[in-house]
């Protein structure tokens, strides 16, 4: 949906409205789909629709065999820096566990965490991921664990929904859990993802200012944030973060894709 016609529905108050509407039509538009899902993998638990239509599509395919493959590239990835044998990896805003799920199978002895500040998708994930340690945490630090606890750390689409003051907090929150040594893996909306914005913003995002659009709450996916990479480069080490690496993933199949950030901590 375009920027201004959001802006509207938002002022006439009415973005709740149009959220539910837009769940319904999707729904329908996917049924057909979803239930050749269902019928081809009787077995897999999904999580309710609308946990999945919230933190990414209602598309079960995708949900569950594309959450796979995002597992296994997050695997890959991470393992060109560190080896994830008997090792403590957390998932931080892990959703309705998309991707949580799929770890514990992708790597050896390893004790797999997941955290996110909604209720509803905790509680589901610890009903249901038996092989995951599921924490809640609230919308602003701390995390539920010591300091230096974990070896690796991921969070796919978090930042992207947090405010500046949220992004200095959590920065400053993934060092501390972290140990020395640690990798953190970040994804963010860079450059590709700045295509979307309009001309004022697209300015903005240019001079190094992290652009907020917040149809609701932070936290929300309604709430979205653009990181100028040179800003989040920055932020991250003023953390007091070791930046090794940027990946700028670019347009694929005419759609953006997010930014990942190596991190580690000395
Ligand atoms: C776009 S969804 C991505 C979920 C999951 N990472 C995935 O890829 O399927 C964003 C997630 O961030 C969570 N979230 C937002 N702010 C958070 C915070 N301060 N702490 C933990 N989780 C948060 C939301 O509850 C939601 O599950």
């Amino acid at each position: 949906m375009k920027k201004q016609l959001k802006k509207i529905i938002y002022n006439l108050g009415l973005i709740t409205v149009v959220e539910k509407l837009n769940y319904r039509l999707t729904k329908i538009r996917r049924e057909k789909e979803n239930k050749t899902f269902l019928k081809t993998y009787p077995d897999v638990n999904l999580p309710p629709d609308f946990y999945m239509y919230e933190t990414f599509d209602l598309n079960y395919e995708k949900f569950y065999n594309g959450g796979k493959d995002t597992a296994q590239w997050v695997v890959n990835t991470l393992s060109e820096y560190k080896q994830l044998d008997k090792v403590k990896i957390l998932d931080w805003g892990c959703g309705a566990g998309r991707v949580l799920r799929h770890i514990p199978d992708l790597t050896t002895d390893s004790t797999v965490y997941g955290s996110d500040y909604n209720t509803n998708y905790v509680a589901w994930c610890k009903a249901n991921l038996k092989n995951c340690m599921v924490k809640e945490n609230e919308l602003t630090p701390p995390l539920e664990f010591d300091n230096n606890f974990f070896d690796v750390i991921y969070s796919i689409s978090i930042f992207t929904h947090l405010s500046m003051e949220k992004h200095k907090q959590w920065l400053d929150e993934l060092y501390r859990v972290s140990k020395v040594n640690a990798i953190v893996f970040i994804t963010t909306h860079g450059k590709a993802y700045a295509t979307k914005l309009n001309k004022s913003d697209k300015k903005k995002f240019k001079k190094g200012i992290l652009i907020e659009h917040d149809y609701k709450i932070e936290g929300n996916r309604l709430f979205a944030a653009y990181q100028p990479p040179k800003l989040f480069e920055e932020l991250c080490k003023s953390s007091g973060f070791r930046v090794l690496d940027h990946l700028e993933r670019g347009i694929k199949n005419n759609r953006p894709t997010q930014d990942v950030w190596i991190l580690t901590k000395n």
